[in-house]
């Protein structure tokens, strides 16, 4: 039997549906920030992730997916999104533009030769956004404030944001000589690949995978202290806006990222629920003014974050955070004879036309199986097709809940599914079924209806204040 690759994960079932979710709140997301979505090649030359995320990181050095194409070009499967977005800004001279910065997101797979643990695959789905052409703070703020709305607009509340200056050019040399300067006494006690980081890229040091628990490294100079004047104001300014959202945050000196384009500001969103393991980091990002140049664009400044899938909805089935999914059906169709097949067939097409939910038979279960696979779809009504009612232009409708049972005509039908369904929605507590425990809410809301999301707040609201 031939099997997934390691790594690599086939998306079914219900978990289906909670990623089709999550996706609909990031495209509701970004049309509320006024992103435009952006779709990029998933395979790229390999020179420019070589020189983009830089050789000396982990993601390039051991994890890339490499191939030579059948006309001899070098070829590498993309490990993020952000290099891809940069050249596609240069090569569609996105920078001539008056609608400056650019904002674009993308929601798609990345792939990294990684060793496969919890959390870790090989082909992973990211969500990203980045802003080009802009260096103002207020930019940093904004896509740190657009992460965390993500998670919180998905009813995640146990995260927490953490956030560090890297500084200017002028800051990072200061930087690295100090790395250099405390590393190499201790040089010999770190990991091989650690020992040839130093001269090349002594920041990479700080996250190393192999070493991170070891107290040389914790021990280590902080970016923080080392910024110049300019840089330890400009991330004032970050803190500030971000202060003013209301974006709650911690200053974490240790946040130094694993790609090498960023500067300034970077920052990472953990998971804090229990259970969830070692690569509980949902999502990250930063700014990384240097990169557009570096592939051969003009300056640019630029900032952004990425986040996986496959982790936030780790996350939200950790939580137990209730989503509005729809997993019934309004109506299951049942028939016995041909004519009668043949009359659920125009049915169905009319209904779903309509807007309704409607499945039907497919395999000649009898009807006893048919029930019972009505059973398994949750349908809320069940029509029994019978030659001698359809005679009527009439059908006997049950409600699979109560098992009422109604004989009405074929003209009215639409109608009386419609009421029927509408009324089902009054009597759930919450019309979107998940909010019963206020999950869209802040933890300390108090049910006043301004922090829900929930398009039946108000009737939810109403009842959950009396
Ligand atoms: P990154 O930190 O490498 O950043 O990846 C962002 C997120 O992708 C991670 O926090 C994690 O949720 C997910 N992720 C990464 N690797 C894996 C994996 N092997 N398996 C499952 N999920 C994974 C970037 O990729 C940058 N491009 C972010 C960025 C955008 N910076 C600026 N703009």
């Amino acid at each position: 039997m031939i099997q997934k690759q390691k790594g690599c994960n086939d998306i079914t079932g219900r978990e289906a549906k909670v990623w089709k979710y999550v996706d609909s709140v990031i495209d509701s997301l970004m049309e509320k920030y006024n992103y435009n979505y952006i779709r990029t090649p998933i395979f790229e030359a390999t020179e420019l992730f070589h020189r983009g995320i830089g050789e000396s990181t982990d993601i390039v050095s051991k994890e890339s997916y490499d191939f030579v194409d059948k006309g001899g070009r070098s070829i590498t499967l993309r490990p993020e999104g952000t290099a891809g977005v940069v050249r596609s800004f240069i090569e569609n001279k996105m920078y001539g533009d008056p609608n400056q910065p650019i904002k674009v997101y993308y929601n798609g797979t990345m792939y990294r030769y990684e060793r496969p643990q919890s959390g870790r695959d090989r082909e992973l789905t990211q969500f990203g956004m980045e802003i080009l052409g802009s260096d103002d703070p207020l930019t940093d703020a904004e896509i740190i404030s657009a992460s965390v709305n993500l998670y919180k607009m998905l009813g995640l509340k146990e995260i927490k944001v953490n956030i560090n200056s890297l500084g200017d050019n002028e800051s990072r040399r200061a930087y690295r000589e100090k790395l250099i300067e405390y590393f190499k006494p201790h040089i010999k006690d770190l990991c091989e690949d650690c020992q040839e980081r130093l001269e090349k890229n002594p920041l990479r040091i700080l996250d190393c995978k192999v070493d991170c628990d070891n107290d040389i490294i914790k021990n280590a100079p902080k970016t923080i202290d080392h910024l110049n004047d300019a840089s330890r104001e400009r991330f004032e300014h970050v803190k500030e806006y971000l202060d003013i959202m209301s974006i709650k945050y911690e200053v974490n000196p240790n946040i130094v990222r694993g790609l090498d384009y960023y500067n300034h500001t970077v920052f990472e969103v953990e998971a804090k629920v229990d259970g969830f393991g070692s690569n509980n980091v949902l999502g990250g990002g930063g700014r990384y003014n240097g990169l557009v140049s570096q592939l051969d664009g003009p300056e640019t400044p630029c900032v952004g974050f990425a986040t996986g899938i496959g982790r936030i909805v780790k996350a939200l089935e950790l939580e137990k955070v209730k989503l509005p999914i729809v997993e019934d059906i309004d109506l299951f169709l049942l028939y016995v004879n041909e004519d009668e097949k043949k009359y659920a067939c125009y049915l169905a097409q009319e209904l779903r036309l309509a807007g309704f939910i409607v499945d039907t038979e497919y395999t000649g279960r009898g009807l006893k199986g048919q029930f019972k696979q009505a059973d398994r779809l949750n349908a809320k009504f069940t029509i029994v097709l019978n030659s001698e009612d359809l005679d009527n232009n009439e059908v006997k409708i049950k409600n699979n809940k109560t098992k009422e049972e109604e004989i009405i005509s074929l003209d009215v039908l639409i109608y009386y599914l419609d009421e029927q369904l509408a009324s089902m929605e009054d009597d759930d507590e919450c019309g979107c079924g998940c909010h019963e425990d206020g999950y869209n809410c802040d933890d300390d809301c108090d049910c006043t209806g301004d922090e829900c999301k929930c398009e039946n707040k108000e009737k939810h609201h109403k009842k959950k204040g009396e």
